[in-house]
């Protein structure tokens, strides 16, 4: 349950994170995306490290053009921007899920379960989606969006999506909307300057169910059957085709049409 009004999000924000960062902070917003996004383009110096945080989302986006709407105040929805060139968005991919699992954990723990990483920007538990992310690299910035459901019920939901969504609420979990943004943010900024890429790249194998799995991903339009045996912090997914050839598939061009998660 959040104990701070969204008033005082910007305040509590401020006194975390110190002053020199652009903190918005809104209670309805079409995307939080455009929002950083619109910043980037109009002040590209000073957008790295803004965020913005929205109570409802009237035209969230997932990946692929996908809507991702949200009941009011059942999400955390936000949008970060950081300073990374276009041959960053896999890295940035990468350490955003690490950091979001590990943000998730701090409420997931205590309930007995954990957030598994189901590549490039989903989050699991148990089977069931819980949180998703957005990377959008324009020049040399990016905006990274991150959507987690929290106090969402399964009926706030279309049958057809009950079984393959949760969310904290639904582990268990009791949550403060500003505690987890607070925590989210600084695990995500600590994953991505995270110098060493083998310390990254052990927590997400830690994470994904994916790894050493046969998948099916479709890329450029082609059909990709294979293992996944690991990743790669610029080139994507490394997978075995079952022909022996290993490829590397980059999380903006590739599709996952069958996993585990
Ligand atoms: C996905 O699951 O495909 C990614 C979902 C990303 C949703 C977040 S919510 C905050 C930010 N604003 C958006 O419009 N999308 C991202």
């Amino acid at each position: 349950m959040d104990s701070t009004p969204l008033e005082q999000w910007r305040d509590a924000l401020e006194e975390h994170f110190g002053p020199n960062r652009y903190f918005g902070v809104y209670r309805e917003t079409g995307s939080t995306q455009d929002l950083a996004r619109d910043l980037i383009a109009s002040a590209p110096a000073t957008a790295p490290g803004a965020v913005f945080v929205a109570h409802h989302q009237t035209a969230g986006r997932g990946r692929l053009g996908r809507p991702w709407i949200t009941p009011p105040g059942s999400a955390l929805t936000f949008s970060l921007a950081f300073r990374a060139t276009p041959a960053e968005a896999e890295r940035l991919v990468l350490a955003t899920s690490v950091g979001v699992a590990e943000a998730l954990d701090r409420w997931l723990e205590p309930v007995g379960r954990a957030a598994a990483i189901k590549w490039p920007n989903d989050l699991y538990v148990d089977g069931r989606k819980i949180a998703g992310i957005l990377v959008e690299t324009r020049d040399h910035a990016a905006a990274v969006g991150v959507g987690i459901n929290v106090g969402l019920t399964a009926e706030q939901l279309p049958p057809p999506l009950r079984a393959q969504t949760t969310s904290l609420g639904q582990c268990g979990a009791d949550v403060d909307r500003l505690e987890l943004l607070l925590e989210t943010l600084t695990q995500v900024e600590h994953a991505w300057n995270q110098r060493h890429d083998d310390r990254l790249l052990q927590a997400w194998e830690e994470r994904c169910r994916m790894l050493g799995h046969d998948v099916r991903l479709s890329h450029d339009g082609r059909i990709i059957d294979g293992q996944v045996i690991g990743l790669h912090p610029r080139d994507g997914l490394r997978v075995r085709r079952h022909t022996g050839e290993v490829v590397h598939l980059p999380a903006a061009t590739t599709t996952v049409i069958e996993s585990p998660r």
